[in-house]
């Protein structure tokens, strides 16, 4: 890993064993992007590389030269109006109502570690050589305003770490009215956008389109990452597949408004970028005030998507997860929500917790309904105390008898939110987020508090921290379950209303990073009504997320595989709940819905009291199993095998220890076949030369035979039998546990 700077040319050379990164100086002092790829041997000042159209029909900065227009220069951090007509990375509103900007080089510091971002969430080091850091300096003199450039590159991934900050050093106050947290130019456009789109029980689809001329985007304007689209983009060659081929992937280390564009211009460049949404944001900047942005991680890989993730997983897991639960195995969990919703009683919860007990689980949460007046989702948030009606003895009666049962104790609490009907509300009505003179509109009956005010922040944590200490509480679901409309914050003037969006979200870091000082072994879930906000800012505090609401083993399948392309497994909140489900009305084995659940962080979601004999043995032996292979679940290498969106609704993917010598194969089928054709697998990850052992079965095969020719999966199906037990049906899937001899 090293970052190189050559005077003579300007040229700032990032690099590791991988990949390299490469910003030259342009002609007006301004950021050009040189490369960002596959690791190169460098060049003593790559000035082949600037390559100089005279294009009809252009603006040029300088005097006789038709060469120079930023509108045909590959950037690296543009700004509008100075001969470049695309969509800036920056935009300052001045006194004087200009935009127009001009930031050139002044300075830069190069050194190892990477600093933490204030107030944001940002991957980090955890050695001093695991990461380098590259400082550009940028000032507009006659606004006497600086921007710092950040480019962090880690030792041990094909990665950079991007972010920005804007001083204002100068007299006048200014407007930043749009300000991303890393922008670049592509010199081609021959690529795919790949990015995670839905609904609510629907996150994370996955939408692909070829890159064409003009602007493709998505982002969020909802004040939380969104159920619709997330933070994370990958640009793909079209003939990339899982396993070959060129990629990048995008993501903002954030939980706000997002936008995540490419702009393709005439002559087939892209411009990419991403951060903080500039629509409903402007950031007012008095003189001596900084702006610093959240970051962005690029990843890059000339083998498939698949390695891309693997990027993204083992970052995410070893540079963005912190604290106590950064590397610990997670309770398997049964959450009270589909087994009781509102519906529950102290003795009712304990006789559920009984039984998970014996069935082997870790960790009992008791979700929404057990505060206030909550018997439904009409009342209540606001007003956490126990409802003394459903449970006597309060929270801290039930966490100390569930701890008793010898189980670990959640709770379910939403803290940005406020109903109409709580005391909360009927103390401090004004703390909501809404426009004076206009009726907020309400979700799922209730509104959102104003996370910007401390004042607001500081009676939540107070509510909890009240929870948090007088019980015995190991674990909370945080949830966030609307969206925020009608914004505006009563405690700030007018010119920093556009502000409120992102101080929200620094409101819901710093209620987070406060309750994470003082109770650094509480375990937090987040929940946004399922994956609303499921992001990997989010990760940094809680290290897993709830990624849908919809339970369904069979679209879990396509959520996990899609979410599997940006995050790790580890992090991902799944469960096994009833049959038929709740969200889909399908009736699944209750096997697959463990084989799918076991693919994330594993806890039920079920009434245990109502489960049959042979249910609970099998619920137990679930358990065995997942303890037996959490670890290698959520440390090894994932590999993605069979698409279900694209391969006749068939899903599969592995996982293999990080040594080589453990792997699990998992394989999934929605619909029975009659004489279907014969199927093989093609493993990836295993040693060739090693010998395997698969179980179920009494096979060997070493690793080159499965890698190359392919685990035969074929079954009864397929008028071949594989295995004489094996019956198949709808919803059917198997585990493959592979073993080195
Ligand atoms: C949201 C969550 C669910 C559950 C309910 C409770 O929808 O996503 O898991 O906690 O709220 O109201």
């Amino acid at each position: 890993m090293n970052i190189e700077y050559t005077e003579h040319a300007g040229l700032f050379h990032l690099s590791n064993n991988a990949v390299s990164y490469i910003i030259k100086l342009l002609e007006n002092g301004q950021l050009g992007h040189v490369y960002f790829g596959r690791r190169l041997m460098g060049h003593p000042d790559f000035n082949h590389r600037n390559e100089r159209m005279h294009r009809t029909i252009s603006t040029y900065p300088f005097e006789n030269d038709t060469s120079f227009s930023l509108e045909h220069i590959l950037q690296e951090f543009p700004a509008y109006g100075t001969s470049d007509f695309r969509m800036p990375a920056l935009e300052i509103q001045q006194e004087n109502g200009s935009l127009i900007t001009s930031f050139v080089y002044s300075r830069h510091r190069i050194y190892q570690g990477k600093p933490a971002l204030p107030q944001l969430p940002a991957t980090y080091g955890n050695e001093p050589d695991d990461v380098m850091t590259l400082e550009i300096h940028l000032e507009d003199e006659l606004i006497q305003t600086e921007a710092v450039l950040y480019y962090s590159i880690f030792r041990n991934y094909a990665a950079i770490a991007r972010s920005a900050k804007i001083i204002n050093h100068g007299t006048q106050p200014l407007n930043l009215t749009a300000i991303m947290s890393m922008s670049f130019d592509l010199p081609d456009s021959d690529y795919e956008m790949v990015h995670f789109s839905g609904a609510w029980a629907r996150e994370r689809g996955k939408v692909l389109r070829h890159l064409a001329p003009g602007i493709q985007s998505v982002g969020s304007l909802r004040g939380h990452s969104s159920h619709q689209h997330n933070p994370f983009f990958i640009l793909k060659r079209p003939f990339t597949t899982e396993h070959s081929g060129e990629a990048l992937g995008i993501s903002l280390l954030y939980s706000g408004n997002f936008l995540a564009q490419v702009e393709v211009d005439p002559h087939c460049t892209s411009r990419v970028m991403i951060g903080i949404h500039p629509a409903q944001f402007c950031w007012h900047l008095k003189p001596g005030e900084a702006f610093q942005t959240p970051e962005a991680l690029l990843c890059i890989t000339e083998n498939g998507l698949n390695s891309l993730s693997q990027t993204f997983h083992g970052l995410y897991r070893n540079h963005l997860l912190r604290g106590y639960w950064k590397h610990r195995a997670k309770p398997i969990l049964l959450n009270s929500w589909e087994a009781a919703y509102f519906n529950f009683t102290e003795a009712s919860i304990l006789s559920m917790a009984k039984t998970a007990y014996d069935c082997g689980i870790e960790l009992f949460v008791l979700d929404d309904g057990w505060f206030g007046n909550r018997n439904n989702d009409k009342t209540s948030l606001g007003d956490w105390f126990p409802n003394y009606n459903k449970l006597p003895d309060g929270i801290r009666g039930l966490s100390k008898k569930i701890h008793e049962i010898g189980l670990l104790f959640g709770l379910w609490i939403e803290p940005e939110m406020i109903s109409r009907e709580s005391e909360l509300f009927h103390k401090h009505p004004d703390w909501l987020i809404q426009t004076p003179g206009r009726t907020p509109c309400h979700g799922r009956n209730q509104y959102v508090l104003d996370f910007s005010r401390e004042e607001v922040r500081e009676n939540i944590f107070r509510q909890i921290d009240a929870l948090l200490s007088n019980a015995e509480i190991d674990y909370l679901k945080w949830d966030m379950n609307r969206s925020i409309t009608d914004c505006f914050s009563a405690s700030l003037p007018s010119f920093r209303q556009q502000e409120v969006f992102h101080r929200y979200i620094l409101g819901v870091y710093n209620l987070y990073e406060q309750l994470l000082d003082k109770y650094p072994r509480l375990l937090i879930e987040s929940c946004s009504g399922g994956g609303g906000r499921f992001d990997p800012g989010m990760l940094y505090y809680a290290p897993q997320g709830w990624i849908s609401d919809n339970t369904d083993a069979i679209d879990r399948l396509v959520i996990q595989y899609n979410t599997s392309m940006g995050y790790p497994l580890c992090c991902m909140g799944s469960h096994v709940s009833s049959s038929p489900n709740h969200q889909a009305g399908r009736a699944t084995p209750l096997d697959t819905r463990a084989n799918v659940a076991y693919f994330g962080t594993f806890g039920y979601e079920l009434d245990f009291t109502k489960l049959t004999d042979l249910e609970r043995k099998k619920i137990r032996e679930q358990v065995v199993f997942m303890k037996k292979y959490q670890n290698l679940i959520h440390t090894g290498l994932f590999y993605r095998l069979l698409d279900p969106q694209e391969n006749n609704r068939i899903a599969a993917w592995m996982t293999v220890s990080e040594d080589g010598t453990q792997a699990l194969v998992a394989y999934y089928r929605m619909l029975n076949e009659v004489n279907a054709p014969y199927r093989t697998l093609k493993l990836c990850g295993l040693e060739e030369k090693k010998l395997y052992r698969i179980t179920p079965g009494n096979l060997t095969c070493y690793g080159d035979e499965l890698m190359y020719a392919g685990l035969i999966i074929s079954d009864n199906s397929c008028g071949r039998v594989f295995d004489n037990s094996l019956k198949t049906y709808d919803f059917y899937s198997k585990i493959f546990i592979l073993e080195q001899v």
